[in-house]
């Protein structure tokens, strides 16, 4: 049994957590390798709706649901989203979070906050949980790790050191009250006792259950290019949600990876700032809005809507290896009589059909639309291929030949069982 990573294509939200879904009950471990309680998996399940935002979907599989090194950890949120699940009588008991992983103190949480005031109008957008400061701590080699919680004294030392720094910079620059290093160490450590039992080697029982001929599946968050190296820098998020993340973020070598399966949806979101070329600011986006339901699972915020952009997908397609894409939300295309898909830009008056490397380049390119026709029927109990109507196949057929990937699965509702699969992803 393979190793299997699930990444987004576009700017996130793609609705990884149905492919992941289409995989089911045949998946031994679960892996969320990168990023933290930014992200959002809403899952359907037996019509009963979950929002996930730090958990691994695989958390309402038989499997066992593992928190990557990669990850960086809310305890507050961790231990809610768990309560939350056990209150719905969901056995989180199998959940293993990497010794290695690191923590979202309450002070990153500030400072994410605070930057983004202090840089008005170049502001990320960020979604104000920490993330982007937590990752800056690793990197600055002042982060705190899960391991430090099983150890008062280190876990004391290193918070008051992490904040000499960081109060000069909140009483001084940004005109806050100093947070005081015991407080927050006695916030830390009162989840110590439940984390204790869940830390783990990751990197060594991945491997092994991979050896084992065990099913892994690598559940990214966000999307490539929202990937603090390949995407649209700095509009981004602070980690590595590539397929290669997968490997930092959890410790098994890329040779381990045997399907990298890419989720598109059938048109564009974004949520914060940052170029979205194929973005509609008119009714029609509104509409894709209202029909898909484009509102964030974290913040809530109205999601940035515009058509599908081949070149966007093809460019992740690419750089990530992607062998198979999963498209989601096809069903909320019906009843447009044409539908524009972008098969170039037009940059300085120049044709590009390639995703452009320079910055400046994505915010100038105007898209150039081929209209495709669209279909009326309701595709949402379709489950072969054969069942969709003749344009929306040919809508699929289209977006395979710009992408340059097969496309193995459709998403045609929200329910777990509303997919069409052209190809196993096992
Ligand atoms: P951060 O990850 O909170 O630092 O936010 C950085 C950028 O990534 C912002 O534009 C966010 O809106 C975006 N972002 C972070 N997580 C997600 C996600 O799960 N879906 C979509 N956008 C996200």
């Amino acid at each position: 049994m393979p190793g299997i990573v699930v990444i987004g294509t576009q700017w996130g939200d793609e609705g990884k957590g149905k492919a992941t879904d289409q995989l089911g009950d045949s998946v031994d471990y679960t892996v969320r390798y990168s990023g933290g309680n930014n992200a959002g998996h809403t899952l359907v399940v037996n019509g009963e709706k979950y929002a996930l935002h730090l958990l691994p979907s695989g958390i309402l599989n038989p499997g066992i649901p593992v928190i990557g090194n990669g990850v960086v950890v809310d305890l507050e949120v961790l231990f809610s989203e768990i309560d939350a699940l056990n209150a719905r009588g969901i056995d989180t008991s199998r959940l293993i979070l990497s010794a290695n992983a690191h923590i979202i103190a309450p002070y990153h949480k500030t400072l994410d906050k605070v930057t983004e005031r202090f840089l008005g109008k170049r502001k990320i957008g960020t979604t104000g949980r920490g993330v982007g400061p937590a990752y800056a701590d690793k990197i600055n080699r002042v982060g705190l790790r899960i391991q430090d919680l099983l150890d008062e004294q280190l876990l004391r030392d290193k918070v008051a050191a992490s904040l000499i720094q960081k109060n000069q910079l909140l009483v001084k620059v940004y005109n806050q009250m100093a947070v005081d290093a015991d407080e927050v160490a006695d916030h830390l450590l009162s989840f110590a006792d439940r984390v204790r039992p869940m830390v783990r080697d990751v990197a060594r029982e991945l491997n092994d259950a991979l050896e084992a001929g065990k099913l892994v599946v690598f559940e990214g968050a966000q999307a490539h290019h929202l990937d603090v190296d390949h995407g649209t820098y700095p509009y981004v998020t602070s980690s590595n949600p590539i397929a290669a993340g997968a490997c930092t973020g959890s410790g098994v070598g890329p040779n381990r990876l045997d399907r990298i399966v890419g989720i598109a949806k059938a048109y564009t979101t974004r949520v914060g700032e940052g170029p979205f070329p194929t973005e509609l600011l008119d009714a029609d986006g509104d509409r894709l809005r209202h029909d898909g339901g484009e509102f964030g699972t974290t913040t809530g915020r109205p999601r940035r809507c515009g058509w599908f952009d081949p070149l966007v997908v093809e460019a992740a397609c690419t750089y990530n290896g992607v062998t198979d894409v999963f498209l989601t939300k096809l069903d909320i295309l019906t009843g447009w009589e044409k539908i524009p898909v972008c098969v170039a830009y037009e940059v300085d008056g120049e044709r590009v059909e390639h995703y452009p490397v320079m910055m400046d380049d994505i915010v100038k390119a105007k898209p150039v639309y081929e209209y495709l026709d669209g279909w009326s029927e309701d595709i949402s109990g379709c489950r072969t291929f054969d069942e969709l109507p003749a344009t929306c196949q040919a809508y699929v057929k289209r977006l395979e030949e710009l992408i340059r990937c097969r496309i193995s699965g459709i998403g045609v509702g929200p329910g777990r069982e509303q997919a069409v699969m052209i190809h196993d992803l096992i």
